[in-house]
């Protein structure tokens, strides 16, 4: 890997430009468009972090300002080009806001997002010894580049794929819009030409490419050309999605986790799993989920936003916002949402919903029920299809269960409710009352048999059937 120069040097991002190719109504800002769950300049930025830049300056215009200031506070220093005029208008908006140190220039496109460092490292050394560099690719579909014509390594032309004649638009090397400048020579390069050259093009913009007419710019010509897609569209946002969830998988395999027929799978780029965390096909891991050590995740399971210790189980399930500890076992098909805290041992089973629910150790919620703002103690079990009645129509109200309490199945418990260490409810028990610890509620009719019922009820219903019954001779 080249060693990066000891100077000083800074990133502008280009990011002003409106998203119209993709087309969107709720937003006309692309970096924020999210890749792998975060933003597409997130990518970039955590790039950037590896390389150390003395300054870090993002071109937008005020909606993605706000866009990134929502996600990112005041991290990052941004000048405002209004209106866009296009790529190399956006660069001369950004040099006056540059430290007075700053020797050297890397300029990135936001939409650039997939980029190493290792091939920005590639050009800042070749900026060396001439006054830019620039990285070209020859990527299998060229259409949307623009072509950059060469000799003997330096370039001497970038025509945008609309401005191009038919013998340019063969070419095969094509412009990443990622550039190593030498700040002493941008300023004076992008004002001769804004002068030479002006928005004399199809497009009607200054174009950054022009300025390659007035200065020795290195082209180094990088693989894989997948590095440096460039997203204009959302069909390129989706070929961009699927590069970067080969490497967040490659990256959790090389610390040792097992994911089955992964291609299966979607990792979001903040997700973190422990050692020798196997993960079955079709799972979708999303958001700050933290996963322990030696889990089984999957198959077919949804997990957002939920923080797992080590030896966990999830099979077939859904959760958001769940806090499990360790050696937990749930599914399949449970529900879990915001607010649910098991700890270490729970069991929760099948078709088992819980909402804001503390479960205690070794308690099981094993099958069919609806445990909602409720505290559930150690040790205790809750009988199949137990449901908490927690909302009156207006309000919220908590259910309290005990360490070690057994909860019949069927019962239904009437929030607010205490139910006390040690308790018993009968199945099938409508529970409105608190229940002292150690005692057992029954909350349903008493049973009364009818001797011989059943049968002279199917007795009456035969005569009834009887074609002739009720006819005389
Ligand atoms: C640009 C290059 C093209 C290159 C391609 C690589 C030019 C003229 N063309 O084309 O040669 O092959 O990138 O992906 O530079 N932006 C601003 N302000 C503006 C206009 C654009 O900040 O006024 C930003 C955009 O938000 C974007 C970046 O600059 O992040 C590039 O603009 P885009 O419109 O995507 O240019 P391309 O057509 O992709
Ligand atoms: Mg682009």
């Amino acid at each position: 890997m080249a060693e990066l120069a000891h100077r000083p040097f800074a990133v502008v991002i280009l990011a002003a430009g409106r998203a119209t190719r993709f087309k969107s109504k709720h937003t006309r800002s692309k970096v924020v468009f999210p890749l792998a769950g975060v933003p597409m300049i997130e990518h970039l930025l955590t790039t950037l972090q590896q390389l150390g830049p003395e300054q870090v300056v993002i071109v937008v215009n005020d909606e993605v300002r706000n866009e990134l200031s929502s996600h990112y506070g005041n991290l990052y220093d941004m000048v405002i080009q209004e209106p866009q005029l296009g790529t190399g208008d956006a660069l001369a908006t950004a040099l006056p806001a540059l430290k007075e140190n700053i020797e050297l220039v890397l300029v990135l496109p936001g939409d650039v997002p997939l980029v190493t460092e290792e091939a920005l490292r590639g050009v800042i050394g070749a900026a060396f010894g001439a006054d830019a560099a620039m990285l070209t690719f020859e990527p299998p579909e060229v259409k949307g580049y623009g072509r950059v014509k060469t000799e003997d390594g330096l370039v001497t032309k970038i025509v945008e794929e609309v401005d191009a004649d038919a013998s340019e638009l063969r070419i095969r090397e094509v412009n990443s819009g990622i550039y190593a400048i030498e700040r002493k020579w941008a300023e004076t390069a992008l004002e001769r030409a804004r002068n030479e050259f002006g928005t004399e093009n199809r497009k009607g913009e200054y174009y950054l490419t022009d300025i390659v007419h007035f200065l020795r710019t290195h082209a180094l010509l990088y693989h894989p050309a997948q590095d440096l897609m460039g997203i204009n569209d959302r069909a390129q946002l989706n070929e961009a999605e699927n590069v970067v969830q080969g490497r967040i998988l490659r990256q959790h395999a090389m610390n040792g986790v097992t994911f089955v027929r992964g291609e299966t799978s979607y990792v979001e780029a903040h997700v973190k799993l422990g050692q020798d965390t196997r993960v079955l096909p079709g799972c979708v891991l999303r958001g700050e989920t933290v996963i322990g050590e030696d889990c089984e995740i999957g198959p077919m399971s949804y997990i957002e936003d939920s923080r797992m210790g080590d030896g966990c189980r999830v099979f077939c399930s859904h959760l958001v916002g769940v806090h499990a500890e360790a050696g937990v076992n749930i599914g399949p098909y449970s529900n879990l949402r915001p607010g649910t805290n098991l700890a270490d041992g729970v069991k929760v089973g099948n078709f088992v919903e819980l909402k804001k629910a503390n479960v205690g150790a070794g308690s099981k919620v094993p099958h069919l029920s609806y445990v909602g703002d409720a505290k559930i103690g150690e040790g205790t079990n809750i009988g199949a299809g137990t449901i908490t009645c927690n909302y009156d129509g207006f309000d919220k109200h908590e259910t309290h269960i005990g360490n070690h309490v057994f909860i019949g199945s069927n019962s239904t418990l009437v929030a607010p409710l205490t139910i006390g260490d040690g308790a018993y409810t009968a199945a099938g028990s409508t529970v409105t009352k608190d229940v002292p610890p150690d005692a057992l509620a029954v909350g349903r009719p008493r049973q009364e048999n009818k001797e011989g019922y059943a049968r002279k009820l199917r007795e009456k219903k035969a005569e009834a059937a009887k074609p002739d019954a009720g006819e005389g001779e």
